[in-house]
């Protein structure tokens, strides 16, 4: 068994090296330039860790989870095209950088390529891979639509919240898990509690990386701080302050939420702050992480297999990047 360090080390192993071709320099460049600024690699390294609750870890587990990186950096180059966002691990974003055709392009290529290490591996279950991932790939679509849909809406409720959420973020997550699961020959039952077990870490993932978005060190965040804000995405932040402010804070909070303001980050932090969103993000969390162990429990594996993903699982909702 291996924990998370290890097995980011034995995945940057397989997967550092360049994934594009030289020409045109123009497109490539910058997809080379995307992955090369690295990130946590947590939906890989799930991924192995999902096979490895099971069985030895298969040599088609890192293909596999190469291209789930790589679906995942393709998500994310053109997410912070939709978000405009300037920084993404520290480093100017790829449209900011390279102009947004070429981002756009760079998102896409990169999607293909994850299909190219899809199709290196030969194994007795690839036709259920590839449902997998597609159904997966389909589903972070309407989430991220939901998403910007959101956003020009006055409110939505916790329960729209969180069904977004789970589209966007946590059912990569689930499946990164899963697909390791399949290699590792994991039967039916127990890759479903494993997804399910992805979906309650994956929301509570997300929840987090909202709270960072307000909250977050900028030097260690990696993203500009307040972009959710500027964007009006109706995170749990929003919704809670919405829901426990007095007349005159909901008044305020309404105000600023129409305006562009040069203060309006901080003032509306300041908000969210005297609604007590600290407690409230450590409640959300702690829900999801009980939910999420509640599924790990069942799983039919020796408890001593379980414990990389609980480790990697109190990490993820305590990070600070
Ligand atoms: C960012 O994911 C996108 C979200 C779903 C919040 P990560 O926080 O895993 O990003 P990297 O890959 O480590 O940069
Ligand atoms: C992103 O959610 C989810 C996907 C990229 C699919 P966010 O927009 O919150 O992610 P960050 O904060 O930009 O990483
Ligand atoms: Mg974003
Ligand atoms: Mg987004
Ligand atoms: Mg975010």
């Amino acid at each position: 068994m291996h924990h998370f360090e290890e097995l980011q080390e034995k995945f940057e192993t397989y997967f550092n090296h360049r994934h594009f071709p030289e020409t045109p320099s123009t497109l490539y460049d910058p997809a080379e330039y995307f992955i090369g600024l690295g990130g946590k690699r947590i939906r890989p390294v799930m991924c192995l860790m999902g096979n490895e609750l099971f069985d030895d870890i298969h040599a088609e587990s890192y293909p596999l989870a190469s291209a789930v990186e790589l679906f995942h950096n393709f998500t994310l180059i053109h997410d912070d095209i939709m978000d405009k966002a300037p920084l993404r691990r520290g480093k100017p974003t790829v449209h900011s950088k390279y102009g947004e055709p070429t981002a756009l392009l760079g998102g896409d290529v990169m999607l293909v390529v994850a299909y190219d290490y899809l199709n290196k591996i030969d194994n007795l279950h690839l036709k259920k891979i590839i449902h997998l991932f597609n159904q997966t790939a389909k589903e972070v679509c309407e989430g991220q639509q939901l998403d910007m849909d959101f956003e020009k809406i006055p409110t939505v409720s916790l329960e729209e919240y969180i069904h977004m959420i789970t589209l966007k973020t946590s059912v990569l997550l689930a499946a990164s898990l899963r697909l390791g699961a399949i290699m590792g020959g994991a039967g039916e039952g127990n890759q479903i509690l494993l997804y399910e077990f992805g979906k309650k870490l994956g929301i509570a993932f997300q929840v987090q990386d909202d709270y960072l978005d307000a909250f977050g060190d900028p030097e260690k965040f990696g993203k500009q701080v307040g972009g959710d804000i500027i964007a009006n995405k109706k995170t749990f932040l929003l919704i809670h302050a919405l829901e426990t402010a007095n007349p005159s804070q909901k008044f305020e909070l309404e105000r600023l939420l129409k305006s562009d303001e040069s203060a309006k980050v901080e003032k509306v932090l300041n908000l969210f702050r005297e609604c007590g969103i600290d407690a409230w993000a450590r409640e959300l969390k702690e829900k999801y992480i009980k939910e999420a162990v509640g599924h790990m429990e069942e799983i039919a594996v020796l408890s001593v297999r379980k414990k990389p993903l609980l480790e990697l699982m109190h990490y993820l909702v305590q990070r600070d990047k």
